[in-house]
């Protein structure tokens, strides 16, 4: 048990996947996985582990923000021994160059979180995907079929703002898109020498303001879903 969460040592894979939402993470365990074990609903943030293609895999959530998946991320991977957390999400793009539903393999997150600095005294505002994650998701989306665009990305602490412009951290180091918690995740990685990486999708256009509907957004996240499973179990 960690403080935020409460499955047994050894209940959690060396791989995780850590989408933001719990049901989320529950719908990949109930979908996708085999003997699939409920590990953890410590604030009904669920973790799962199960086997993919018969190797182990867990899921869980992150939450929303750098101080949540910051707290998760840093027990799976101080606590539980894991090894490589993929975060899949979803992304606001800053472009046009970007459409709905694509998918977007991240290597830097731009932030203007002081997270990394308070946090390990990583004073950059720019942090890379850790280890080899990053190269396996990418192989595994060419072996899939899989279009992904690598690219830099932008985690704000903000979702709500007054003024609409780009902020500066984004455009400074060409962020195409938008979320909230690749930049802790990496920087938790790569104080501790872990593998992270981050896979998203297109959820809407900033300047257009197009948006997945509703009911489109279970379906748009199945390809994410299977790219971070085939991805994962390689690593
Ligand atoms: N901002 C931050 N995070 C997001 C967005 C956004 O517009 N869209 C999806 N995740």
């Amino acid at each position: 048990m960690s403080i935020h969460i409460s499955a047994q040592k050894g209940d959690i894979a060396k791989t995780v996947l850590l989408p933001g939402d719990p049901l989320r993470a529950k719908y990949i365990a109930d979908n996708f996985l085999q003997d699939v074990k409920l590990v953890s609903q410590t604030r009904n943030i669920y973790f799962f582990t199960g086997t993919y293609n018969g190797k182990p895999i867990s899921v869980g959530a992150s939450g929303m923000g750098c101080p949540s998946i910051g707290i998760y991320s840093y027990e799976l991977f101080t606590e539980y021994e894991v090894d490589t957390i993929i975060r899949i999400g979803t992304c606001g793009a800053y472009t046009t160059k970007l459409k709905l539903f694509d998918l977007v393999n991240v290597d830097n997150a731009a932030s203007e979180s002081t997270f990394a600095k308070y946090a390990w005294g990583i004073k950059d505002s720019l942090i890379r995907h850790q280890g080899k994650a990053f190269k396996t998701i990418k192989q595994t989306a060419k072996t899939l079929d899989m279009p992904i665009r690598n690219c830099n990305i932008h985690s704000s602490d903000i979702f709500y703002r007054k003024d609409l412009k780009i902020p500066k951290v984004a455009a400074d180091n060409k962020c195409l898109a938008v979320e909230m918690e690749a930049f802790a995740l990496f920087a938790n990685a790569k104080y501790l020498g872990k593998n992270a990486a981050t896979i998203l999708t297109v959820s809407d256009i900033i300047p257009t303001h197009e948006k997945i509907s509703a009911d489109q957004r279970e379906k748009s996240l199945l390809p994410m879903m299977k790219l971070a499973l085939e991805a994962g179990i390689q690593l």
